[in-house]
């Protein structure tokens, strides 16, 4: 087996780069519009069990494959299926996930700029929710300065990229994410003080079931799959620079709890604020560009808060496409032997075209539909909602029924007090065969018939 020379430094380090994949604009901006339009409590605590039931054992899997062959997705997927060749076609679907999220998700990376910006020189002067609606909507929709800063935002991952997996991803991320969690606990208590706060944590805690249709659960599995980076092949490739005394299911089990917990901060950011200033918690992926800046303009030192929230979106979001580009770019450096330059800059060129695209749906482009949808939609539901939960069958699959169960559980076991065979005593010989058992058997019952169920009846 080829040597593997990229390696992430530290346990600390590994942490902060899994959060930072993990939490992003699916924590943000993704969940509390989510979790609004699907019924507040019920959706949440359905996005909870599915988080342990199914993210927690699916992380494991990635990781499984990812140490396991030491190699970018593709070839992990060749490398470890043996003789069927078949399995490496996995490692495609993962590849053209990643890129197409990489152009949708830019292109809000791209709107977080403007919003800072925005913040800062007061929202052009708007004021009022019809005003900061219609200030939005000309942003939007206009040729190149939604565009420039989606660009923009991908220079900067550029930046970070060239300088490598240790220098740039995991030191940027080491950096960023406590900062992140800071800016996030400051604005939870800011939120938690405001008169209808109670309001907004009873829509966000106090669960109605009656909401829980088949659309509700299926959009609820897609955004377990989305928030934690799952079945595109982002944590193979992390897991393949983990060192060899990594604890994998510590790592996947405190990445998850971590990326829950931001995700109800949000929501205890953003619902209480609404109720508030009696908004609408329904109003979908608007909920953070124009119900925010509405509350915003009318608090003391708001610029300085909208600025600080943007700026908090901003970072969360660079961390998540980090991981996205890295889908590719450790692809194209190991089949290809291309230079890291050369791998981030062609991956840079294709997200480019394809942000663009993204971009002008919401203006020039908006009359052109697939499906009904606009490119922008297109790109978010076929990948989240489609090819995710397939990615993540196919992993479930290849790890409890392909992989040896003696490969699966020496990962399991590695970094922990099992290494060696040692009896099992502790729990966590339980945990590693529950979670065999859920890649077995309950995972792909559980995303084909939540698939299925949700396709056919919307
Ligand atoms: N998990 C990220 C978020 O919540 C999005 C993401 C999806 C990142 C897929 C990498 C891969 O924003």
């Amino acid at each position: 087996m080829k040597e593997k020379k990229t390696q992430f430094a530290s346990r600390l380090g590994v942490i902060a780069v899994m959060v930072g994949t993990a939490v992003g604009l699916g924590n943000i901006w993704r969940f509390p519009y989510e979790a609004g339009a699907n019924g507040g409590a019920a959706f949440m605590l359905l996005n909870f069990v599915l988080v342990f039931l199914l993210g927690v054992p699916l992380i494991c899997g990635e990781f499984i494959i990812g140490r396991g062959s030491g190699v970018n997705v593709r070839q992990a997927f060749a490398r470890l299926g043996g003789k069927n060749r078949g399995w490496g076609l996995v490692g495609y679907i993962g590849i053209a996930s990643s890129v197409l999220i990489l152009s949708f998700y830019s292109v809000i990376a791209g709107w977080t700029i403007e919003y800072f910006v925005e913040s800062i020189t007061g929202f052009s002067g708007a004021t009022t929710t019809v005003e900061l609606h219609e200030n939005f909507e000309r942003f939007v929709s206009s040729d190149w300065r939604p565009v420039m800063w989606t660009w923009i935002f991908l220079g900067c991952n550029f930046l970070i990229l060239i300088r490598g997996v240790q220098k740039g991803i995991e030191r940027l991320s080491s950096i960023f994410m406590p900062v992140l969690f800071l800016l996030l606990i400051v604005f939870c208590i800011h939120s938690l003080m405001l008169p209808e706060a109670g309001e907004g944590l009873k829509f966000l805690f106090a669960p109605d079931f009656s909401c829980l249709t088949p659309k509700v659960v299926l959009s609820a599995m897609g955004q377990v799959f989305f928030s934690l980076s799952l079945g595109l092949g982002a944590l193979i490739t992390y897991a393949s620079y983990f060192k060899q005394e990594t604890p994998l299911v510590k790592t996947a089990a405190v990445t998850a709890i971590l990326d829950l917990l931001i995700a109800i901060l949000a929501g205890v950011i953003i619902f209480p604020a609404v109720f508030s200033f009696h908004q609408e918690p329904t109003a979908g992926p608007r909920l953070v560009f124009e119900v925010l800046p509405s509350i915003f303009v009318g608090m003391p030192y708001g610029q300085v808060w909208a600025a600080l929230f943007f700026l908090l979106l901003f970072l969360a979001s660079l961390t998540s496409t980090l991981s996205m580009f890295e889908i590719f770019v450790a692809y194209l450096e190991q089949e290809f032997g291309l230079s890291r330059f050369k791998a981030v800059s062609v991956n840079l060129l294709i997200a480019l075209v394809l942000s663009a695209l993204c971009s002008a749906s919401f203006g020039t482009l908006s009359g052109f539909r697939i499906f009904g949808l606009t490119i922008f939609e297109l790109f978010d539901n076929f990948t989240s909602n489609i090819l995710l939960p397939i990615g993540g069958l196919l992993i479930a699959l290849f790890v409890g029924w392909k992989l040896p169960k003696s490969l699966v559980m020496k990962e399991l076991e590695k970094g922990t007090r099992l290494q060696g065979g040692a009896p099992g005593r502790s729990g966590s010989s339980f945990v590693n065969e529950a979670i065999l058992l859920s890649l077995r058997y309950f995972a792909p019952l559980c995303i084909l018939l939540i698939f299925l169920w949700g396709l056919l009846k919307p």
